[in-house]
């Protein structure tokens, strides 16, 4: 049987067609994205997340009827581009940051920093380049957290701060650079100053997702910072008690009024999963977040349990994510990921990046 490129290309994309929701295959646009070789039928698709399990359900799923409908098995070759969204700040931007979601909550102690970094770590272990910003100018965790407590910036020629490198991904925090007691006594304008230095004064590396700690709650900080910062998208973290859901909408609310997209709700603190024999209680009460996300219309990316490895893997500078010892704490965390990566393409526009044209004379 003669091989038809087109032809072929076009079962392809009809089987994909039937296998992905329709809101996403159609943005997909699969028809630019997807080229079919001879070569024992090679499926080359360029995708513009990155979702491992999606994919290989997706692979897993197509195989058989793949198969069946070229006459030969299948083997899929699949590359990356995450997209630069666009969002409707005006704030200057550093153009190896491709994107920068902020990680905030209305209430403190609900989990904010401990999400922030071990979604980071997941986002990079799914095979994103990934920095985390540690923007708790008051409390900043992200030294502990990440076993640099005595580590200290440094800068090239004097003028770009060096980020730190830990457990995959690039890192700054005001800890890195004072010592705890000296933030203290910073003011409203002064913290979100220092602040939006340590943002735009790190030479980042080329970057898909710059994550942002915030520092909890929805006052001046959080709005001067939301106004300031080039956000792409907000993920708002609580637990499932009232108290904090209550702040959380509060948080969606102000998000809103600085026209920050929201990228979903995460619900920490979920279930109490007992270290010793496994039983699970719910002890904030259970679903709250989900009930938010849905009555906001906002995605649910996902609840992760109350457990106390997650307290201890941070506090000795190791995240749960990034010690593998756990895996069923730590799949929560990648499938948020993937959750994340996927709705910020599915609702958000992608900027047409800059072609470079050759000219041929
Ligand atoms: N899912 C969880 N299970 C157990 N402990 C948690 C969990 N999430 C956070 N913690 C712990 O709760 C405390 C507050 O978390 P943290 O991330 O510092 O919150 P925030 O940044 O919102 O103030 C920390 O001691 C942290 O280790
Ligand atoms: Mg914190
Ligand atoms: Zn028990």
């Amino acid at each position: 049987m003669l091989f038809n490129k087109k032809n072929n290309e076009q079962k392809v994309l009809d089987c994909l067609a039937r296998l992905i929701e329709p809101e996403l295959f159609e943005k997909l646009t699969l028809q630019s994205r997807l080229t079919v070789t001879n070569k024992g039928t090679e499926i080359s698709l360029s995708l513009p997340f990155y979702a491992p399990t999606w994919l290989a359900q997706l692979q897993q799923d197509s195989a058989q009827q793949l198969t069946t409908l070229l006459g030969q098995e299948v083997s899929w070759k699949v590359s990356y581009k995450v997209p630069t969204y666009e969002h409707k700040k005006v704030a200057k931007r550093n153009n190896n940051i491709k994107n920068i979601i902020a990680v905030s909550s209305g209430k403190g102690g609900v989990g904010k920093s401990t999400v922030s970094v071990n979604l980071a770590i997941a986002l990079a272990k799914n095979g994103a380049k990934v920095g985390l910003l540690d923007a708790d100018i008051y409390g900043p965790s992200m030294p502990t957290m990440l076993g640099e407590k005595s580590t200290k910036s440094t800068t090239v020629d004097g003028k770009l701060l060096q980020p730190i490198s830990a457990h995959g991904i690039v890192c700054n925090s005001i800890g890195f650079l004072i010592e705890d007691k000296d933030a203290m006594v910073w003011r409203g304008p002064m913290a979100s100053k220092a602040l939006q230095q340590v943002l735009n004064e790190t030479d980042w590396p080329a970057l898909d997702y710059l994550i942002v700690d915030m520092p909890p709650g929805t006052g001046d900080i959080q709005l001067t910072m939301s106004q300031n910062v080039a956000l792409t998208s907000a993920i708002v973290v609580t637990t499932p008690q009232d108290v904090a859901l209550i702040d959380a909408q509060k948080g969606i609310t102000m998000f809103d009024k600085v026209d920050v997209n929201v990228a979903g709700l995460i619900e920490n603190m979920s279930v109490y999963s007992c270290a010793s024999c496994g039983h699970q209680e719910a002890i904030f009460g259970t679903g709250g977040g989900k009930k938010l996300a849905e009555n906001q219309g906002l995605p649910f990316l996902g609840d992760l349990p109350l457990h106390i490895s997650y307290r201890e893997d941070t506090d000795t500078g190791y995240p749960t994510v990034a010690r593998d010892v756990h895996s069923h704490l730590v799949s929560p965390y990648l499938t948020i990921a993937e959750s994340l990566a996927i709705n910020l393409y599915k609702n958000l526009k992608a900027t047409i990046e800059q072609i470079n044209i050759t000219e041929v004379k």
